[in-house]
């Protein structure tokens, strides 16, 4: 086998994470080459391809991308991503699409579907399970470090947009993105949390939401005067799994300094912080007792550390283009993830708590 031909399509204007994707490829250049790259915007590729030293062709269009490559990284806005995944696998290609897979749950199960009828890689870029301090966290969980798990708490999002001067872009528009701060983020802290707790706390069993915008019009972007936001810039929710673990979460575009996740349980609790990803704070209980003494700093085994963690998702997805093998962050899972955003937005919009 030669080296695995990737694209990708949407190389980027606002985060723009398809730096971390080329990042990646580099990354893995022993066994893939970035040979292609398609934008809806003219010049945008090639443009960023000279920023970034890159020798590739810049295409015209998603289906001459598709000739050029076996695999292809959709970093489009999320509206998007559902067309390009069906048209790639129609192809025969490997897709590795980002975080959220689509603006709600339909949408995705359009791409589960499609998905079924192909032995081509499906992967979603739930990127965060590569953080050297959660695959620790999860490992020891699962041995049963903390026992029964009581509670989890989590933060995050960033401050990138807390300026009401930053202008009105995709990820603000319901439906260009699904919802806000919850898609950004939530789906990524839903997916840590129900990754690393499944195995003790079991199925999601209740959801509890509620969102809200505080910039509520911003200045467009491609055309003059103000835009309505029309989705939220602020998450907070709730989830109770069916052992009785109860999680908590914060998220939001305008004002989180810090990816917090703290998680308590019989055997005790751990600490992780996104400034140290290589570390976890660690308080154990006596067996059998109470705490005494006071939390240790424990380092991530060295087999777990990825630096930078992001390209480990990127490792994934080659090697199971190599192996033969469907990853764990397949499209099932992040369809998953999705229904249990849509009940939590149903929860935000309707004020009760959704049992299911
Ligand atoms: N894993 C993470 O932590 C993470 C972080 C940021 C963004 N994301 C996800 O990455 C995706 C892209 O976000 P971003 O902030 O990098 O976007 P961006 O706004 O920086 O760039 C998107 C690019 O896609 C292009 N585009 C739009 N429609 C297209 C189409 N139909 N075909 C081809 N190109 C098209 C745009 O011209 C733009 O260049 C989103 O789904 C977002 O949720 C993931």
């Amino acid at each position: 086998m030669g080296k695995i031909r990737v694209g990708i399509a949407g190389t980027g204007y606002t985060v723009g994470m398809a730096n971390a994707h080329v990042g990646g490829y580099r990354r893995c250049s022993e066994d893939c080459e970035l040979v292609a790259l398609y934008d809806i915007v003219p010049g945008r590729t090639q443009q960023w391809a000279k920023e970034k030293g890159l020798d590739v062709r810049s295409c015209k269009s998603f289906d001459e991308l598709l000739e050029q490559v076996d695999a292809v990284s959709i970093v489009t806005p999320n509206y998007a991503h559902v067309p390009l995944v069906i048209r790639a696998l129609e192809k025969g290609k490997h897709v590795l699409c980002e975080k959220p897979l689509s603006t709600n749950a339909e949408a995705c199960r359009e791409a589960v579907r499609y998905g079924k009828v192909t032995d081509r890689v499906k992967m979603i870029g739930f990127s965060y399970r590569g953080i050297p301090a959660v695959r620790w966290m999860k490992q020891e969980i699962d041995a049963g470090r903390l026992g029964r798990i009581f509670t989890w708490r989590e933060t995050l999002g960033g401050c990138r947009i807390a300026n009401p001067r930053v202008k009105l872009e995709w990820r603000m528009q319901k439906d260009l993105s699904g919802t806000g701060a919850l898609a950004d983020f939530g789906c990524h802290m839903l997916d840590l949390c129900d990754w690393t707790l499944h195995g003790v706390s079991g199925e999601i069993k209740a959801v509890q939401g509620m969102m809200s915008t505080t910039v509520s019009e911003r200045e467009r972007i491609f055309e003059t005067g103000m835009g309505a936001v029309t989705n939220d810039d602020n998450a907070v929710f709730n989830v109770k799994f069916e052992s009785g673990t109860l999680a908590s979460f914060v998220a939001s575009r305008l004002g989180v300094l810090r990816h917090t996740i703290e998680v308590y349980g019989e055997g005790g609790m751990m600490l992780f912080r996104d400034d140290r990803p290589n570390e976890v704070e660690v308080f154990f209980k006596e067996k059998g007792g109470g705490y005494t003494g006071s939390a240790q700093t424990a380092a991530v085994p060295e087999e777990l550390v990825s630096e930078p963690w992001f390209d480990s998702e990127i490792e994934e997805f080659i090697d199971c283009i190599k192996t033969g093998r469907q990853p764990d962050r397949s499209f099932e899972r992040a369809l998953y993830i999705q229904e249990i955003l849509d009940r939590i937005l149903e929860s935000g919009e309707t004020g009760r708590t959704i049992v299911f």
